[in-house]
């Protein structure tokens, strides 16, 4: 990819984890109409579950999740009591007992609980849910500190995936960050998780991290590719001191340019591609018998909040402070800080705090913007007659993408748009074309490359 692209392109776009982005959401939506749209849920709809475990044991500089560090385990153990609460709340808000083909527990670290907590907390699910035989159940991880008794209990939990951090294993990039995990850590973990049956191992990497270096990067792929991941994330830093400001402890002088981030996914990608990984979306690579992997070449590959993902439920519903439920009526999101989401739930009401209504305008460009974050590729027209416009809806959008077409970033054919492999780090860019709501918001988010 030529350099010069990036100042034409590399904007500050949102990552469409969903769309609307939760930026646009507002406080017109709340408890009061979760509680309706739960109860609107069709007897039978299948469930997507997530939980957010919003703690950690340290802080690494560049996070960009919902997350406190805590040094004690009474706030750990305060919240679980809250999130058991509002497990139980949500379940008698819907009326009939559901179906669950997805669970996931995000963080922060949700391996931060106590072994006999993560039983309980998926207990908890157990009974107020039905929790389908072969639902994904997935949770994140932190591996440093990752205990064989922790191992034990995520196994008898039922957990059948993990995503582990890794980000990079420079020594200088670790310390940059405040993240030191040499790579028999990550392995130790692996090996354990591995012994106790859970096989489907997923890796986060980083690339724009202070200090990264191609060849830092390509050491760090070469060295992870030995731990035989089935799936690996390669994130772009996103570097937002605006909005969470201990990313200031990162020396912004030691941040690769723009053009050195790009060549440190194009040499990430190229070489996990090489090992025979398949790119998935913007930033994903999954062993080509890996669901992901098939999803992709069955063009049902999805996209949600925790990134590319099988779940194809139609409706998610989010636990925890900052958890984000995705319901067929809009969006709902808990309130972010946890003191607030405890006073919500202590006085036993649900503690949605914004949100958004669809509508068929928003469904429509969600739908375009899944489908190019998720195939690099769009049919517009055929997306047009399902939604009920016709074929030239878009006809303003298209001649916004003509300078990229031009620059043989995609092609535009019969309504078809196709953004090359290559063009990837663009992808973000080529969406924000459908976006209606991002006039004048481009500096909140991170940029695109
Ligand atoms: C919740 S963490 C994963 C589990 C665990 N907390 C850990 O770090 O090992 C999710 C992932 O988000 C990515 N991440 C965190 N902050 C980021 C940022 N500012 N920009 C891009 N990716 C970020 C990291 O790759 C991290 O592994
Ligand atoms: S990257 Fe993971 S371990 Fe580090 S602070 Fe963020 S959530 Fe916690």
């Amino acid at each position: 990819m030529k350099p010069e692209l990036l100042a034409k392109y590399g904007r500050r776009v949102p990552r469409y984890t969903s769309y609307p982005t939760a930026p646009h959401f507002h406080t017109g939506v709340g408890a009061d109409t979760y509680a309706r749209w739960l109860d609107e849920i069709p007897s039978d709809t299948r469930l997507s579950l997530y939980v957010h475990v919003p703690f950690c044991d340290s802080l690494c500089w560049f996070c960009g999740c919902h997350t406190k560090i805590v040094k004690r385990y009474a706030p750990v153990a305060r919240y679980l009591g809250l999130l058991r609460r509002e497990i139980d709340l949500v379940a008698e808000g819907l009326i009939f007992r559901l179906p669950v083909s997805h669970i996931h527990w995000g963080g922060g670290s949700p391996n931060i609980l106590a072994p006999q907590d993560v039983e309980g907390l998926a207990d908890t699910l157990r009974q107020r849910f039905d929790i389908l035989p072969d639902a994904e159940f997935a949770v994140e991880i932190d591996p440093r500190g990752l205990s064989p008794a922790l191992v034990e209990a995520l196994a008898r939990s039922g957990i059948n995936r993990v995503s582990l951090g890794v980000q990079d294993l420079n020594p200088e990039v670790q310390r940059a960050v405040n993240r030191r995990q040499p790579l028999e850590v990550t392995a130790k973990a692996i090996n354990r998780l591995r012994g106790a049956g859970i096989d489907a191992i997923n890796i986060d990497l980083m690339y724009g991290l202070p200090y990264q270096t191609v060849k830092r990067m390509s050491r760090t792929v070469e060295a992870v590719l030995g731990l035989d991941a089935r799936r690996l994330a390669v994130f772009g830093y996103a570097h937002v001191p605006w909005m969470k400001t201990h990313q200031r402890l990162i020396d912004e002088a030691a941040l690769p340019t723009p053009a050195e981030r790009l060549a440190q996914f194009e040499a990430a990608a190229g070489r996990l591609e090489d090992a025979g990984y398949v790119a998935i979306g913007l930033d994903h690579f999954a062993d080509p018998e890996d669901a992901l992997a098939v999803a992709r070449r069955e063009g049902r590959l999805r996209r949600n909040f925790q990134g590319y993902t099988t779940d194809d439920a139609p409706v998610l519903l989010g636990f925890g402070a900052s958890a984000i439920s995705a319901l067929p009526q809009g969006y709902v999101q808990n309130t972010t800080s946890i003191h607030a989401y405890r006073e919500a739930i202590d006085r036993g009401g649900f503690a949605a705090a914004r949100g958004i209504v669809l509508g068929d305008e928003d469904r429509l460009r969600r739908a375009v913007i899944e489908r190019l974050m998720c195939d690099l590729g769009v049919d517009l027209a055929e997306l047009c007659r399902r939604y009920g416009r016709t074929p030239d809806h878009f006809a303003a959008e298209l001649a916004a993408l003509v300078p990229m077409a031009a620059d043989g970033l995609l092609t535009v054919e019969d309504n078809r748009i196709r953004v090359s492999l290559e063009a990837r780090p663009f992808l973000r860019t080529v969406c924000s074309a459908f976006d209606i709501y991002l006039q004048g918001g481009e500096t909140r988010h991170a940029q695109a490359v």
